[in-house]
């Protein structure tokens, strides 16, 4: 049975949740599934706005039908031509055998790298800011390279300001059928999912997303269809998202706060970070947050990175170098392009090692990244004659989280 919402007159999301994805791209943790929207437009012309996965191609195509009441379908714009979105243009040109495919070049070699069909006598192929008229309403291109792949297009209904941004401005979570985020509470729901979606997926290209967002800052922009998560309709949180969208490109700290994230084999690492969270509350520090790297998946500890101006990073040396979780741990946020961060240490050793180096050497591949206070070593347990150097290092941390 189909389940469709209308969210304009003539414009209907098509979309569907798969609830038993447990990790998204194989590697995401999903606690509550996700969602791939689609869209439908009604006009002179018909137009259908991306496709979906095919965990529930059974569910789109038959809502896909449904909302053409009838009518052939015209054309289908391709926003992003990877598959949680693209895996239905086959069925979909199946079905609709004269269907125009509207995307840019790259859309089109990717296409043919994925698929078996080749349609070329059907490819409608536009370029930056070119327009296809459908009778009342107007579709105008925007490019968007690396938000989040090279062929990622964002398509903009002039009439009445809809922007359909692709990737961008989703979010993880299934969609029950509130569609809208001013339908259910989601600042408290969906926002944190929203930026563990964007940083993971889209925050290195924090550039390429700036450079989209300034070629929307003349336009009116009154509704936000993106891919995944929920449609946003409202001007308060149009505006929300677009804000946080600023900070989390630029990589500004939403919090001036301490993260404080460690590997612990037998808990004596962990101590010491217990200890500084302890004296940095005593200082006046809010919001602190704990992490252990072996319980939590990186994605979430990575979000909050994107939250906090300060990281405490505690490793034991293991096999004589950084603990395997907290390298990775780096090397994933850094790859991620973390930066305008300060960092500061803790490792803990019963022979030696090098996980104090080896991290450092880490970090200092990154932008922006300062080190704050002395590193604190841990000979296997903290004791008494620890507790100058750790009090030194939680002073000199909750003096830079106040500057
Ligand atoms: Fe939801 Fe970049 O695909």
């Amino acid at each position: 049975m189909h389940s469709t919402r209308e969210i304009k007159k003539d414009i209907i999301y098509v979309g569907a949740s798969d609830r038993r994805l447990a990790l998204f791209e194989n590697l995401f943790p999903l606690t509550d599934g996700v969602a791939y929207n689609s869209y439908v437009i009604l006009d002179e012309k018909t137009v259908l706005l991306d496709t979906v996965d095919a965990s529930i191609s059974m569910q789109y195509l038959e809502n896909v039908e449904y909302a053409l009441k009838g009518r052939t379908l015209d054309y289908l714009v391709i926003n992003h031509m990877e598959p949680d979105h693209c895996a239905n243009i086959e069925s979909i040109v199946f079905r609709y055998p004269h269907v125009k495919l509207v995307g840019n070049t790259k859309t089109f070699q990717f296409f043919e790298q994925f698929y078996n069909l080749k349609d070329q006598e059907n490819y409608y192929v536009v370029k930056e800011g070119d327009e296809l008229s459908l009778g009342k309403r107007t579709l105008k291109f925007f490019m968007a390279p690396m938000v989040h792949w090279p062929e990622v297009m964002m398509t903009y209904e002039t009439t009445e300001g809809i922007l359909f941004s692709a990737d961008a401005f989703g979010a993880f979570g299934a969609l029950d059928g509130n569609i809208f985020a001013d339908e259910f509470n989601y600042r408290v729901r969906t926002a944190d999912e929203a930026r563990r979606y964007y940083v993971n997926i889209v925050g290195k290209y924090g550039v390429n997303v700036m450079n989209v967002m300034k070629k929307f800052n003349e336009l009116p922009i009154n509704m936000i269809c993106p891919l995944h998560g929920p449609v946003l309709r409202t001007e308060e949180d149009v505006t929300f998202l677009r804000d946080k969208y600023t900070q989390w490109a630029t990589y500004e700290a939403e919090e001036k706060s301490v993260l404080l994230i460690y590997g612990s084999m037998y808990g004596n690492t962990e101590n010491a970070i217990s200890y500084i969270a302890h004296r940095l509350a005593n200082k006046g520090i809010r919001n602190i947050r704990i992490y252990d790297v072996s319980k939590t998946d990186p994605s979430y500890i990575i979000s909050d990175m994107w939250v906090y101006s300060n990281f405490v990073i505690a490793s034991p040396n293991y096999n004589g170098d950084v603990y395997f979780k907290v390298e990775n741990l780096l090397r994933e946020a850094l790859s991620l392009s973390i930066k305008k961060r300060k960092v500061s240490f803790v490792t803990n050793f019963s022979w030696g090692g090098k996980a104090l180096k080896t991290m450092q050497e880490l970090l200092e591949t990154g932008k922006d990244i300062e080190f704050i206070g002395e590193p604190v070593e841990i000979k296997s347990s903290v004791k008494e004659e620890n507790e100058e150097a750790l009090e030194a290092l939680a002073e000199a941390i909750a003096q830079s989280v106040s500057v």
